[in-house]
């Protein structure tokens, strides 16, 4: 999954192994498509997420497509009010838009897959936010493009780099834009890198109001999975050779037969893989961990992966490096790729940061490398909260999130002036 074995892409990917093993039971009536997989009715690669998942909760929510500089077409969803209102028009009142960004090989839909009262999106709809939900280019729903087309190489062509380039920005100027006011920013894992190296360019920052950062990821060299750290050592070389540049998808066959012959290396436990790769999450609901499998992971590209594994291996935060001083020197002057430096994001920028004590892809040595980096931003702008038994994927799907984690989120939100 994720290169640097992060992310919640990791976690899809041991899910994905799990998926081999147990088939995960079908909901309502089937039919085959052409590929011979099945499709279940309800799924949100026909319906959409929020036909799928929002409006038969009765929330109002539309689907929204956000065009890149480099011609990516994203797709965005917006759930303007709280359940059974009518939206932010209805009432007059300007309500505080959210954006909430989810991490590697995951889409927007995996926020929402725990029941209503417990998912992110639509707790922050209900407290009088206007919540616009990101999904990443490469993932099901953002895979068009005004030229390009998925099948070919050059639509593959980027890293990390592009999503702080090109997507963040198209997603912020589509919401400042629309609703004319500065937006608060949730983020979970490569979400959070994103954002970092943004904030820390001076980008989105005047259109921010402030930043939640849930299981932070800036420095990954402590990333302490097996399995993750056999990724990152693999995309380094021969991954760039087996696959080129070109889609990672973890559904694919190429994917998971690599990701089985990383299992049998020594000391690899893949038996507990959702374990192996984001640590031991204390309070994931078995029926949720079941959604999840029918709708994640999602593809990424390739060089994103490499990429990841770099900031792994490296443990700094720089650009996509070319590998050849004379590749590094075209595209950036250097022959080294430039440092996102975290200790030029603006002092005064609210910062929520959470971390949980069993990450094992955000590494707590990490997370206070990261700390360590804000040691100078503005004491009464940076909130900080330790998990001790939280892990990855408890930051999306934990049954207590609401209570341990996203009432404090709202909390900081609304103390924002
Ligand atoms: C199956 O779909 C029907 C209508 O499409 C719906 O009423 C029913 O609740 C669904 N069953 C399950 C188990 O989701
Ligand atoms: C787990 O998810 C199911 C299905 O959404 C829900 O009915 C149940 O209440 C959840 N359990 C807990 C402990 O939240
Ligand atoms: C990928 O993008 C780089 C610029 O970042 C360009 O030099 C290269 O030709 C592109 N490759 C393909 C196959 O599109
Ligand atoms: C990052 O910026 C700070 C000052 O903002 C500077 O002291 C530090 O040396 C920089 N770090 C790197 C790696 O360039």
């Amino acid at each position: 999954m994720a290169p640097t074995p992060t992310l919640l892409g990791f976690v899809a990917l041991n899910l994905f192994f799990i998926v081999l093993a147990v088939v995960p039971r079908q909901v309502n009536s089937t039919r085959h498509a052409s590929f011979g997989q099945k499709i279940v009715v309800g799924d949100p690669s026909i319906n959409g997420i929020c036909a799928t998942s929002v409006i038969v909760n009765g929330y109002k929510c539309q689907e929204l497509q956000v065009t890149t500089k480099d011609g990516y077409i994203l797709s965005l969803q917006r759930i303007p009010g709280g359940r059974g209102e009518q939206g932010d028009h209805s009432t007059g009142i300007k309500k505080q838009p959210v954006i909430i960004q989810h991490g590697v090989l995951v889409d927007g839909m995996t926020w929402l897959l725990n029941p209503p009262e417990q998912n992110l999106p639509l707790i922050l709809a209900d407290n009088g936010f206007d919540v616009w939900i990101a999904n990443t280019r490469g993932t099901r729903f953002s895979r068009q493009h005004t030229s390009l087309d998925p099948s070919k190489q050059a639509f593959w062509n980027w890293s990390w780099d592009e999503l702080v380039s090109y997507d963040l920005p198209a997603v912020f100027d589509y919401v400042y834009g629309q609703t004319g006011q500065k937006v608060h920013y949730v983020g979970h894992s490569l979400g959070t890198l994103i954002a970092l190296a943004s904030f820390s360019e001076g980008h989105l920052v005047t259109q921010l109001k402030s930043s939640a950062l849930l299981s932070p990821i800036a420095y990954l060299s402590h990333m302490n999975t097996a399995l993750g750290v056999v990724l990152a050592k693999t995309f380094a070389g021969e991954i760039t050779t087996l696959f080129g540049l070109a889609e990672f998808n973890p559904k694919g066959i190429r994917v998971s037969t690599l990701i089985k012959s990383l299992c049998t290396y020594p000391g690899i436990d893949c038996y507990d893989l959702l374990t192996a790769l984001t640590g031991k999450n204390c309070c994931l609901n078995a029926s949720t961990v079941d959604l999840f499998l029918r709708n994640e992971p999602q593809s990424t590209s390739t060089k994103n992966m490499v990429h990841l594994a770099q900031t792994v291996r490296t443990g700094v935060l720089a650009k996509f490096n070319y590998g050849r001083p004379d590749y590094n020197i075209m595209h950036y002057g250097d022959m080294q790729p430039p440092i996102y430096n975290i200790s030029n994001i603006p002092k005064n920028l609210p910062l929520y940061i959470s971390y949980g004590g069993r990450d094992a892809l955000s590494d707590v040595r990490d997370v206070g490398n990261l700390l360590d980096s804000l040691k100078f931003h503005d004491g009464d702008k940076l909130t900080v909260q330790f998990i001790k038994d939280y892990a990855h994927a408890d930051y999306i799907m934990g049954v207590n999130a609401k209570d341990i984690v996203y009432n404090a989120v709202l909390a900081f939100f609304k103390r924002q002036p």
